[in-house]
């Protein structure tokens, strides 16, 4: 515990509350539970990441337990931050969509839910606001000024827009409307794996999608992540954007470390 010091008046000056140099982050996906503790500092995870399948259905009852579960084994000090992510429209801790999730959550206090079963407050966040969040304070857009889209190809299509460094949060670009239709419908990797698409008519798709995006936000650079962004070199070869893209560098790990960071610097104030 810190002790008061003196000032040069002689008398006591209480110290600036000391910045956590950890937390934990927890990752809700829609087939597994995932946490870990980061070091602040590094980005990286200070001890291996511990992985739970989401419950099916995967309401805010059945989920609440098991991000109880994958953190039991970490820090129990409520003083260290707690990050979570969601793949829905999160508004100061409420959920407030569910396009790829159960219906339940519209409207759930998911910071409230969580924070009953962990016995400790939480930030809740978006998973590709988190994801974003760590590319640009760690990762791919480290150091980047100006605008950076980040999008993350899975199930659906998330995004994040970090404007010098700052996250605007909730942009949901995966659901613009393009040709009629709802993006991640066709250009989520899920889309390509459904229609079992080879990687230039996928390309083809992501085409669209990103020059749509480019001339809507004109960014200084785009990041591309999710778990097809490994095989990078198959399609983003094949864009021909204006925007230099690159691949997410933290891949995987990239919504815990920041959903923790995130947790740290609203801990902060
Ligand atoms: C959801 C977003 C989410 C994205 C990636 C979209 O369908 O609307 O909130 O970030 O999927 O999981």
């Amino acid at each position: 515990m810190s002790t008061p010091t003196e000032s040069s008046s002689g008398l006591p000056e209480t110290p600036a509350p000391a910045r956590p140099v950890r937390a934990l982050g927890v990752d809700i996906g829609g087939s597994g539970i995932k946490a870990a503790p980061v070091d602040l500092a590094a980005g990286e995870f200070t001890a291996e990441r511990v992985r739970l399948a989401t419950p099916q259905p995967a309401t805010p009852g059945a989920v609440a337990p098991v991000v109880a579960e994958v953190l039991a084994g970490f820090e129990a000090d409520p003083d260290v931050p707690v990050g979570i992510t969601f793949p829905a429209v999160v508004q100061h801790g409420i959920t407030r969509t569910a396009a790829n999730v159960d219906p339940s959550w519209i409207g759930a206090d998911a910071e409230a839910l969580f924070s009953d079963a962990l016995g400790r407050s939480v930030l809740v966040v978006n998973d590709a606001d988190a994801a974003g969040y760590a590319e640009a304070a760690f990762g791919a857009a480290k150091g980047v000024r100006g605008v950076v889209v980040v999008t993350t190809l899975g199930t659906g299509i998330g995004s994040a827009l970090i404007v010098d460094g700052t996250l605007v949060p909730n942009t949901e670009l995966g659901h613009l409307e393009i040709g009629g239709h709802d993006a991640e419908k066709k250009a989520a990797d899920s889309a390509r794996e459904r229609h079992d698409l080879s990687w230039s008519q996928w390309a083809k798709r992501l085409q669209r999608y990103y020059s749509h995006l480019e001339d809507l936000l004109w960014p200084d650079l785009i990041v591309v992540g999710g778990g097809v962004s490994k095989k990078h070199e198959k399609f983003l070869p094949l864009l021909d954007l204006r925007t230099p893209v690159v691949p997410a560098a933290l891949r995987n790990d990239a919504g815990i470390i920041g959903a923790a960071s995130l947790a740290a610097s609203r801990a902060r104030g």
